[in-house]
């Protein structure tokens, strides 16, 4: 599995999404063997949030972690904003590690920011939960360029290792701004909906899945449309995607997205249809 270098942090270029997961009982079995079956093929990181499902997700990561080299997996979970003060912060901390069944997270981030988020004291929670062992490094998500210019000059707000926020081939904002000021101070960009919910996202595509571009590029390559999407999210090299699959058939083929190298043909002919941005845009959230 390639890599990305995250403020001194290895990821993997291709990791799990957790949103969703636990939510229905009877998907508990193949959701856990999906997520086994990824940690085997290489995608080790799983990202999930004290928000899905209530804890859910983070319930079930837990139970498919159990008995796996605690050293071999790369935990990922976030904070709500309400409760990322120092009164609240430590307890949510712990939650989720009990639900994770685990002693550390090893990226810990602040799932979004709000008016009243008082940046330096999260940064200083965040660092104290360094020194405490119970996370090894921590990162921010839904951050644009401007969030991420403020955070830097906040104190040890520099440590910041990822801003995970929406990217994908509908969805190509932060090529604009916040992509090459990550880049520049090798924060890591981790990418959620890379697939677009598979198709799910209208407002960014009506029918991606089945886009002609994509599906002639798939062909080339004797691969799927959503790998083409993947291999052309993590393509610079700096951005970790983390789709979220449940059935091995999809876990198997974003696995092996990471070794799809695109041209710049291949990226070009991507452009035509998916434009890159020539201007300041908003960033996508959902
Ligand atoms: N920080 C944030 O605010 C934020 C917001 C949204 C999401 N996230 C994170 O990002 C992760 C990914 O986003 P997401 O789950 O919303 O959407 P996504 O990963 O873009 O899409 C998930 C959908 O794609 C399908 N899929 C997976 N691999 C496929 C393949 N190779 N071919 C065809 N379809 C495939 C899945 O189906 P099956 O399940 O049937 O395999 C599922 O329906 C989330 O799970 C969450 O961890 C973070």
């Amino acid at each position: 599995m390639r890599k990305i270098d995250a403020n001194g942090f290895e990821l993997p270029a291709i990791g799990q999404g957790g949103w969703t997961l636990g939510d229905v009982p009877m998907k508990r079995r193949e959701e856990i063997y999906a997520l086994r079956y990824g940690i085997e093929l290489g995608m080790n990181m799983i990202d999930t949030a004290e928000m899905y499902g209530e804890g859910a997700s983070e319930l079930l990561i837990g139970e498919a972690i159990r008995g796996i080299d605690r050293d071999n997996i790369i935990l990922v979970s976030k904070v709500f904003p309400y409760n990322s003060g120092s009164d609240k912060i430590f307890d949510s901390c712990d939650g989720t590690l009990r639900r994770l069944g685990v002693d550390y997270v090893d990226l810990y981030l602040l799932h979004w920011r709000e008016d009243y988020v008082n940046l330096e004291e999260t940064v200083e929670c965040m660092e104290e939960l360094i020194l405490r062992g119970k996370i090894r490094r921590w990162g921010v998500s839904n951050f644009d360029e401007s969030d991420m210019a403020e955070l830097w000059k906040t104190p040890g707000g520099d440590r910041c290792a990822v801003d995970q926020v929406m990217y994908n081939v509908g969805s190509r904002g932060i090529e604009f701004d916040l992509l090459p000021w990550a880049k520049e101070r090798s924060v890591g960009i981790m990418a959620y909906e890379p697939l677009l919910q598979a198709g799910q996202l209208k407002r960014m595509h009506p029918d991606v899945m089945h886009d002609e571009t994509l599906e002639s590029l798939a062909e080339k390559y004797g691969v799927s449309t959503a790998q083409i999407m993947l291999a052309f999210t993590i393509r610079s090299g700096s951005v970790s995607a983390i789709p979220k699959a449940t059935s091995a058939a999809h876990v198997t083929e974003n696995s092996e997205a990471a070794n799809i190298l695109l041209t710049e043909d291949d990226i070009g002919r991507i452009d035509a249809v998916f434009w890159p941005p020539s201007c300041k845009m908003h960033l996508d959230i959902d």
